[in-house]
Formats: structure tokens, C-alpha cells, sequence
């Protein structure tokens, strides 16, 4: 099979290459999947450095989310031939013709979903709905502030927050992107690149601070949010897209009775939750009932992987790139 491959560590313009390998067998309780569409992710960029928390054995292939139908079975496999299935790993491997899943990370997609939102909504929105829901508890008529809304996981959190009923204030780098929060359905936007964002968020709110706190950037945005979190609020970290890990002093979450947590969707993936599955086909509901809708930022083909790749490096995405095979 074909397939985008790395043997080392390093910038993917330098190690990704379009390589002929071996095609995997299933073993048991996995499937082959034929694969019709791919997304790419920002922690691509993370795994092909070898700087991911999860490092794929060399020579590896990278993407961790695919849609396709399964061409062949292990013994115990949940599913038939044939069907058509979304599966993630963490590790990479989606990025070919071919990838294996288990039956712990891999679901059925409904007729009703086509290839390129199947693609693109495991990921970004099974992690944002784990934040606001599972997490964060976020209750309707609630303020939610989510950094880095114009990015995969914001624009999910932004639709998931309006869906759940809270009122959303997207923030972003700059009009466009701002212009994307709206569309995903901001009804505030804040460019904290430009603004004052402690200001802002308290003009916003009569002062009182934003209730949830949905964070994929870290670094100077976190040590921003930190300061106008509500009473009781609770901030959700997501990630670190800016580069830098934050710290919070402890006092801050004792005198506001506020609360930081972290979400790793892919953990509740590798330990066989059962929610995971609940969250796919509840997501699948709200894409259905038109409450969420993936924006895609681009469609490319499978040979453009590495434009992809330097449009998500560039800062340029908003919403999702899908790779069609
Ligand atoms: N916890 C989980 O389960 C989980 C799941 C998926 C992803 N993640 C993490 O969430 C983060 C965002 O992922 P994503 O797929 O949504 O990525 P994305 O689409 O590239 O969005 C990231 C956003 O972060 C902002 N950003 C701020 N500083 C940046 C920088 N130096 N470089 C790039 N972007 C920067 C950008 O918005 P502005 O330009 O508007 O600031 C961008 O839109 C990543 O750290 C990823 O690893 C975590």
C-alpha cells in the first residue's frame, strides 16, 4: 500500500516521504480499514518530532483519525466487512491507504454522515464535548470563553457551547479568524491579540468573569484567562498550541472557589470508556438536528499532506483540513 511514512524524528518537511510499505493484518479484536478521508490534527505536527506524548515505533505513519470501510477482520472484531467506520490512534497510522483499529477506537458512522465530516469530528469535537460536558459541566445560560476558537477543537467547542445553551465569547488572533467564531456562533468575539482580554472579558460580563474557560493555547492566553475566571468558574486544558506549558498559584483557586482540569479525549479512548461511544452517536444526533456542523478550512488531496501540514504549522487554519483519498 501507499502511504506517508517518516523513519525519524523531525520536521516533517524533511522525514515525511511517500513510501510504498506493507499492508498491516488485522490480529484479533481489529479491523482493516480502507481508507476514503483522513484529517489532519495539530498534534501531527507534534508526533512526526517525536514530541507527542505518545511516540509511534519507527518507521511510523502519522494521522490519528480516518474514515473508510473494512476490508478484513481479526477474530473477535465487532465489525463486519464492509462497514464503514471512523478510528483513531493515538500513535498515528491513518495517513495510507490502509489502517488497522480496534474495537476499543474505532465506530461506526451513519448513513447520514458524510466522509468528510466523519473525518472530521471524532477528534475535535469528541474532545470538546468531553470539556463542556463531561468535564466542565456547563450549564446552560453560563458564560463559556474558549481560546483558539477559530481552531479544530474551538470552533466544536463554540457550536457544542451554544448547543448546550451557554452564551459563547470566541476568541482569536485576528478578523478572520474572529469572523469564524461568529459563523461557528459566538455571540461575542474578543481578538487577544489586539484587545485587553481580563478587560474585555469583564466588560463582558458585568465583571463577574467568564464561568468556563476552554483552553487548546496555554502559554500567555492562560496566564490571561487565569485573572477573569468567575466565582466557582472552571477552566479546561485542552492544550498547549502556543508552546509554552502555564502554572496557576493555588491561592487564585481557593479564593474564587474556581477549579482547572485537564481533558485528554484520547485517554478515555485508550482505556475502552464506554462514553466515548455515547459521545459518538450523541454528536452524530446534534450533526443530524443541524446543532453542529464541522467547518472545513480545506479539502486536499492525499498527495498534499505536507500543505496541509505547513497551512497547520502557518497558524492559517481555521476549522479543519480533510484529506480525500
Ligand atoms: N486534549 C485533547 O484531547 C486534545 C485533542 C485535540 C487537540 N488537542 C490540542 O489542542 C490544541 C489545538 O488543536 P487544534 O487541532 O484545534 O489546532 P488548530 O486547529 O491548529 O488550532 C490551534 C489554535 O491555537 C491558536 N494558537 C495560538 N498560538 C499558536 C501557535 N503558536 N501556533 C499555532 N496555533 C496557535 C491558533 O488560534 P489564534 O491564531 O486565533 O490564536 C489556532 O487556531 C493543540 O495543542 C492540540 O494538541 C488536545
Amino acid at each position: 500500500m501507499h502511504a506517508w511514512q517518516f523513519d525519524r524524528y523531525g520536521h516533517y518537511s524533511e522525514v515525511l516521504h511517500w513510501v510504498e510499505r506493507a499492508t498491516p493484518e488485522p490480529g484479533p479484536n481489529q479491523a482493516l480499514v480502507r481508507t476514503v478521508a483522513m484529517s489532519l490534527n495539530f498534534p501531527d505536527l507534534l508526533i512526526i518530532q517525536g514530541l507527542y506524548q505518545h511516540k509511534a515505533p519507527l518507521p511510523a505513519v502519522p494521522g490519528v483519525e480516518g474514515v473508510g470501510s473494512v476490508e478484513a477482520v481479526g477474530p473477535g472484531c465487532k465489525f463486519e466487512p464492509g462497514d464503514r467506520v471512523v478510528g483513531f490512534s493515538h500513535s498515528g497510522g491513518t495517513l495510507a491507504d490502509y489502517f488497522l483499529v480496534d474495537n476499543h477506537n474505532a465506530w461506526p458512522v451513519p448513513d447520514h454522515v458524510s466522509d468528510a465530516d466523519a473525518a472530521a469530528l471524532s477528534v475535535t469535537y469528541g474532545t470538546s464535548y468531553f470539556a463542556l460536558e463531561h468535564r466542565a459541566h456547563l450549564q446552560p445560560g453560563e458564560t463559556l470563553l474558549v481560546l483558539g476558537g477559530a481552531g479544530g477543537v474551538g470552533t466544536a467547542a463554540i457550536q457544542l457551547g451554544r448547543a448546550m445553551g451557554a452564551r459563547v465569547i470566541g476568541c482569536a488572533s485576528d478578523a478572520t479568524k474572529l469572523g469564524i467564531c461568529r459563523k461557528a456562533g459566538a455571540q461575542e468575539v474578543i481578538n487577544y491579540r489586539s484587545e485587553d482580554l481580563v478587560e474585555r472579558v469583564k466588560e463582558l460580563t458585568g465583571g463577574r468573569g467568564a464561568d468556563v474557560v476552554y483552553d487548546p493555547v496555554g502559554g500567555d492566553a492562560f496566564d490571561l484567562v487565569k485573572r477573569c475566571t468567575a466565582w466557582e468558574g472552571r477552566i479546561v486544558i485542552i492544550g498547549f498550541a502556543s508552546g509554552r506549558i502555564p502554572s496557576i498559584e493555588c491561592n487564585r483557586l481557593l479564593l474564587k472557589n474556581m477549579a482547572v482540569m485537564g481533558l485528554a479525549w484520547g485517554q478515555y479512548v485508550d482505556r475502552g470508556s464506554p462514553l466515548v461511544g455515547a459521545a459518538q452517536e450523541k454528536l452524530y444526533g446534534m450533526l443530524k438536528d443541524g446543532q453542529i456542523s464541522p467547518i472545513l478550512y480545506r479539502t486536499l488531496a492525499f498527495a498534499d499532506v505536507k500543505q496541509g501540514l505547513a497551512m497547520l504549522e502557518a497558524r492559517e487554519v481555521y476549522g479543519k483540513i480533510v484529506v480525500m483519498r
